[in-house]
């Protein structure tokens, strides 16, 4: 059995809070990865490794945080001896970080990124089995030949490219907008397959991760979304440096209010590059005839960001 390294970057799998039964109370990122994987007995029978990436909660995650990830990433999956890796990360930006890694990798390694809805001193504390999972998925995909980005919570197995946070609260918190897992993990480790493959990494290389980002902003379409988020956007830019893309988190499918509409005719004229995505939950947004801005398919609107600034990087 090759190894696997487990990259800690924090979140709540790292969280600790002084009273185990205000599991809302708590501080993400606070133990090591070192710590955690100490703290199990049942991870030591698996060959690991550990390395400490980042220490943050994952509202906080960056562009320059995507950039050390990523070399460690290139540095470990290089390795012979290193059959997968784990990245233990916070749930509320995991799917960003999912999305983007799929984009870059080529699929040859399994890359499985795993969190938790609990801080570690929580009695139903999470982490530990989702790490345990995330390792066994390691290691058993390695020895199918299976590549990629996929995420596991909860005993499921998420396509990276598709998985997203569905509840704020809940430990049955992640699905893929309405896509099966890849696989479910059961209670005694056993995997169970529910499609037939895996999706095809990105492939794109590391190089984006070398480049400075194009500034993309998501903007919301509501009652009385007359364009001033835009127009705000718009003039900010003029004062403080180019505004390049605009991911609109629309209604439905994906469809915009009228004010808004005309604001980003401006915007447009400006040179910016408008995308729209939908901010309900399952169904995604598909392009019609005619459409004025490109359709981000079933990507939520923060991985359509993600993937708006990678094509204006020319991914
Ligand atoms: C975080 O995303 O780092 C904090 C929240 C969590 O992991 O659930």
């Amino acid at each position: 059995m090759q190894n696997v390294v487990i990259l800690g970057t924090g979140g709540t799998i790292a969280g600790t809070g002084a009273d185990p039964d205000r599991v809302w109370d708590y501080r993400a990122g606070q133990l090591s990865i070192a710590q955690l994987v100490k703290a199990m007995p049942d991870l030591a029978v698996y060959p690991t490794e550990v390395v400490q990436v980042a220490q943050v909660d994952s509202k906080d995650m960056s562009w320059q945080l995507w950039q050390d990830m990523g070399r460690e990433l290139q540095r470990q999956l290089a390795r012979d001896d290193v059959s997968g890796i784990v990245i233990a990360h916070g749930t509320d930006t995991l799917e960003e970080t999912a999305y983007l890694l799929h984009r870059l990798v080529d699929g040859r390694k399994p890359v499985v990124i795993t969190a938790a809805m609990r801080p570690a001193t929580a009695p139903d504390a999470d982490g530990p089995r989702n790490l345990l999972d995330a390792v066994r998925v390691a290691l058993e995909a390695a020895r199918r030949g299976l590549g990629g980005v996929v995420a596991v919570m909860h005993g499921g197995v998420w396509a990276g490219s598709q998985v997203r946070k569905m509840h704020s609260w809940s430990l049955d918190a992640f699905d893929a907008g309405g896509q099966a897992p890849l696989a479910l993990i059961d209670a005694q480790g056993q995997w169970h397959d529910e499609v037939a493959s895996w999706p095809a990494s990105g492939n794109a290389g590391w190089w984006p991760l070398n480049l400075t980002p194009p500034r993309v902003e998501i903007i919301h379409s509501h009652a009385d979304a007359d364009g001033w988020m835009v127009d705000a956007a718009l003039a900010h830019a003029h004062e403080h440096g180019p505004l390049k893309g605009l991911v609109m988190a629309g209604t439905g499918h994906g469809t915009l209010h009228k004010g808004l509409e005309a604001a980003l005719a401006k915007a447009v004229a400006h040179g910016v590059t408008v995308w729209r995505s939908s901010r309900v939950a399952r169904g995604g947004v598909q392009s019609r005839e005619g459409d004025a801005f490109v359709a981000c398919g079933e990507l939520t609107a923060a991985q359509a960001r993600v993937a708006l600034m990678l094509y204006l990087m020319g991914v």
